[in-house]
């Protein structure tokens, strides 16, 4: 009696990863250039605020949309009152035709088939109810969004199983890896249903090529099974090669109609492309009229509310907005990708050339005392607790190669990002000075110590920090 329910206690909801973990790490020392210089930089957080000028500018432009107004007059009982459940016509329509607007109208979309949910995280879930049950599985490419391991099993209690993708051929999806994870399902007894990517992908920040999306929509045909692709970061695609969607290569294979397209499904929200996690605006489109009417149902366990609804159905639908705000954005991700770059550069650290998302993909393999998951550790601790920036450990991305990183650019300011690479070069040139010194110490008394350059290493990073200031 009284006891929580077992979902309630289990733990594989995933909060003890390393990923949230860093974020309480930040939350408790949260680096402020006044108030706590000296305090943790988050750079594991997936948030793009380099554009809210932009959508400050047009608010104070249009202030009817944001006062409950409309020609000047109060529609405050309108929006307080149940609106149309499943959401405000106006907005489906406004989102569908932004939507196809960041995939330069090579497609469209129709507002009959679009769900509205309460972010993506809301609309992955409800897609894996309508599709799953507990003991099917899902194959996903690693390294992944690691908030999936909550957002599509913890309470849908419906498996993952990774497609193993390496450094060898830039982490792209193989045929032969799909076979592998799909032979790994069954060997475990799982039914699969279906395949999950992220396009483009979190946490690598490229887009998929025209090669893997085919490959994908051949191995679901084969297998008869679903696709969902997370097109979240679509908006956020700077530099070429140009972002595909996979309804764009159902289109291209004339697809349409057939069995293959009612498999296809899109999740998207404007957490990323317009910077607005806080507004939980998501959506799910699917081809499927089954899904579409499940989804429908669930989504009453999410909605969007109202007056968010009419807020961004009128800066959606003011086309010389969007289009202005759409590729200004794309320069200015652009631009700071490559200020972390070059600063990664400066250290002696490289990344996965990207060219979409609000992070990079960053190869510290060399910085590993070994080639194990354990020094990895050691590394992200190193440099959340000593060097202070919180960035992501590839393993809370279930990456199978120790030593990568996930680095965002896109939540800070151009001057936090400076202290944080003069930082990390600090951190790194004090490992290169002592393991100098420890190669000398070895030869001199063929002694191995294995903590000593970490912890030289360190006293040696904080002097040299003292000096700097
Ligand atoms: C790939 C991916 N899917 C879904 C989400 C969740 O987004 P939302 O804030 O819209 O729920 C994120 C957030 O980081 C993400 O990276």
């Amino acid at each position: 009696m009284g006891l929580p329910s077992r979902k309630a206690t289990c733990n594989s909801h995933g909060q003890d990863s390393s990923y949230f973990l860093g974020w309480q790490e930040y939350e408790k020392n949260p680096y402020d250039e006044v108030k706590n210089p000296k305090g943790i930089i988050q750079m594991g957080l997936a948030e793009n605020q380099l554009s809210f000028d932009l959508l400050e500018s047009w608010l104070a432009k249009n202030p009817d949309s944001a006062g409950f107004k409309r020609d000047g007059k109060s529609i405050f009982r309108e929006l307080a009152l149940f609106q149309d459940y499943h959401g405000l016509p106006a907005f489906k329509k406004a989102l569908v035709d932004f939507m196809a607007e960041i995939r330069g109208n090579k497609v469209t979309f129709d507002p009959n088939h679009i769900i509205l949910t309460a972010g993506a995280t809301s609309a992955n879930e409800t897609l894996i109810f309508c599709l799953a049950e507990q003991g099917d599985a899902f194959l996903l490419p690693t390294p992944y969004y690691p908030g999936f391991d909550r957002d599509l099993k913890w309470r849908t209690e419906v498996e993952i199983v990774p497609i193993q993708c390496t450094s060898s051929n830039r982490f792209q999806i193989t045929e032969s890896a799909l076979e592998e994870a799909y032979q790994q399902a069954q060997k475990k007894n799982l039914r699969v249903k279906g395949v999950l990517v992220t396009n483009p992908s979190n946490p690598l920040g490229t887009t998929m090529t025209r090669d893997e999306l085919d490959l994908l929509i051949n191995f679901i045909t084969d297998k008869e099974i679903h696709l969902i692709s997370d097109e979240i970061y679509s908006g956020t695609v700077f530099s070429s090669p140009a972002f595909v969607s996979i309804m764009e290569v159902l289109k291209d294979r004339n697809h349409e109609n057939t069995e293959v397209w009612d498999r296809v499904h899109i999740v998207y929200s404007l957490s990323k492309d317009l910077g607005l996690p806080g507004f939980r605006v998501g959506a799910i489109y699917s081809n499927d009229p089954i899904v579409v009417a499940a989804a429908t149902k669930m989504s009453s366990f999410g909605l969007v509310s109202s007056q968010t609804q009419y807020l961004l159905s009128a800066m959606l639908s003011d086309k010389k907005f969007t289009k202005e705000y759409i590729s200004k954005n794309h320069r200015r991700l652009q631009k700071r990708q490559s200020k972390l770059v070059l600063g990664l550069e400066k250290a002696g650290i490289s990344c996965l050339k990207s060219n979409a998302g609000l992070f990079c993909w960053v190869d510290m393999r060399h910085l590993l005392s070994s080639n194990t998951f354990e020094a990895e550790m050691e590394l992200w601790k190193k440099i959340v607790y000593n060097v202070k920036l919180n960035i992501s450990p590839g393993s809370s991305c279930h990456c199978t190669e120790p030593g990568w990183f996930r680095v965002c650019f896109a939540n800070m300011s151009e001057n936090t990002l400076k202290l944080a690479m003069q930082r990390l070069k600090l951190f790194v040139s004090s490992i290169t000075i002592n393991s100098q010194s420890h190669q000398e110490f070895k030869n001199s008394r063929r002694k191995a110590r294995t903590n000593w350059v970490f912890r030289l290493s360190f006293q040696s990073f904080h002097d040299r920090e003292q000096e700097e200031r």
